[in-house]
This record gives C-alpha cells, sequence and structure tokens, in this order.
C-alpha cells in the first residue's frame, strides 16, 4: 500500500509516521508513505499556497493550483483509489471506514489548513471528505496522522500479533475485553481467576461475555447498528 500525504506543515507528520509500528511497517515493505510539502507547488516567491477568500471573509483559504498540480504529478506515476480531504465537514471516521481503507491500493491525504480549501479542489479532484470527530482541528495534519496511523496496523503483518487486530474494540461493534498482566495479584487486586485457569475455551466466553457487558454499558449506540440480534461471536483463535 502507499498513502501520500500532501501538508503545507509536513514537519507536523514527521515523528507519528515514523516511530514504533508505522515506522516497522515501511521498513518491512509493507506500506510507503511519502509526505509532500504543499510550498514545493507553489511557484511564487514566497511559495504561498493560500490565499484571501472571494466574498471578503476572515481567514485564508489554499488555493487550488499547487494542489492540482501535485495531484496531477502523482496521477500520472499511479493510479489512486481515493483522494481523501480531512476536513469537520467529513464522514465520521470509524473502524468500518478503517478497514475499507486498508484494503486499497494507493491513497492520496490531502490535509486542510486555515479557513479551508478552494471548493474546486473539493468539487474536482477529491473523492472522500473525512473527519475524525465533531471538532475542529487547526488542520488536517493529526487527522491524516489518525488515518494513516488506523490504516497501516491493520495491514497483515504490521503487528506482532496477527489475531490482535481482529479482536481490538470496535471490530464487530463490541468494545475490547479487560486485560491483565503479571503479577496476578497487586495491592490485593486480583486478576480474575478464569484468566489463570488455562482453560481457552472458559476464557474465550469469558472474553466474550465481559465485550457484550462493556459494549452495552459502556457504548450501547454500537449495538444499534445491526449488532444487537447476534449470539456473542468467539473470534477464531
Ligand atoms: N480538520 C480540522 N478539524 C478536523 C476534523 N475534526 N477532522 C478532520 N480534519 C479536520
Amino acid at each position: 500500500m502507499r498513502i501520500d500525504i500532501i501538508s503545507s506543515v509536513p514537519d507536523l507528520l514527521a515523528s507519528p509516521l515514523n516511530e514504533s509500528i508505522l515506522k516497522r511497517a515501511q521498513e518491512k515493505g509493507l506500506v510507503e508513505i511519502v509526505v509532500h510539502n504543499l510550498h514545493d507547488y507553489a511557484h511564487d516567491r514566497r511559495k504561498t499556497t493560500d490565499d484571501y477568500p472571494f466574498g471578503g471573509e476572515a481567514g485564508m483559504v489554499m488555493k487550488c493550483e499547487p494542489v492540482f498540480e501535485l495531484v496531477e504529478k502523482l496521477r500520472e506515476e499511479r493510479t489512486y483509489d481515493e483522494i481523501i480531504y480531512t476536513s469537520p465537514d467529513g464522514v465520521r471516521y470509524d473502524q468500518h471506514e478503517a478497514n475499507r481503507l486498508s484494503t486499497l491500493g494507493n491513497i492520496v491525504i490531502l490535509c486542510g489548513h486555515y479557513k479551508g480549501i478552494d471548493h474546486r479542489i473539493r468539487e474536482h479532484l477529491i473523492t472522500r471528505e473525512i473527519s475524525i470527530g465533531d471538532y475542529v482541528l487547526t488542520g488536517g495534519e493529526l487527522a491524516a496522522c489518525i488515518i494513516a496511523d488506523s490504516v497501516v496496523r491493520l495491514i497483515p503483518g504490521a503487528i506482532g500479533d496477527e489475531a490482535s487486530a481482529l479482536t481490538d474494540s470496535f471490530q464487530d461493534n463490541l468494545l475490547a475485553p479487560p486485560v491483565y498482566t503479571r503479577p496476578a495479584e497487586f495491592r490485593g487486586w486480583r486478576v480474575p481467576d478464569v484468566l489463570l485457569s488455562g482453560d481457552f475455551a472458559r476464557i474465550a466466553r469469558w472474553q466474550d461475555e465481559q465485550a457484550w457487558e462493556r459494549t452495552e454499558r459502556l457504548r450501547p449506540d454500537l449495538l444499534d447498528d445491526g449488532n444487537r440480534n447476534e449470539a456473542p461471536k468467539t473470534p477464531e483463535r
């Protein structure tokens, strides 16, 4: 998979994309993440990527020319499955969308900034607008990092334990069951006995029950999504 990220503040992306699991996934050749500095595609002396909005409103608007030039150059090199724009106006990002994106070959993520981007970019270039939540960030870079992180960890081989991505919270619309590690007792608080039993069928049943109980209590909205009438599912192990 290849992810091209377009930003006018590319330094904001460096650390989140180059540590830990994302770093290793790139080293293993599972994903190529390329960050492009939009200023490199602005041809005036000051490398301007934004301008005043028509109509006299406050704030600056990202210009068409650098974005079109860069995306068209990328498209000459390969085809893209989605050209994503990160914006609070977009569809709300969730695990289903992360799963879908992780199956694609090449995607572009254009980080929004300033007051917005010229609407012609949205109409004629962007294929998907994504919001990471109902709040406004100073720019789309953090949203792009969240999308890249959640997608890359789903690529087979990206995380050590292949099964663990499948048992994440939100896969199957269920929250994950609680997990514990050593010591078995800390300050008098004991790990549930079932987890120490060595009986893996019983442990799996307990984990399912916990997942359902926690989802009903903490995120009942997740169960409205067609999950409510299904029997608890034991993930394959
Ligand atoms: N840019 C600013 N706010 C955003 C949000 N909530 N999601 C995605 N991109 C954004």
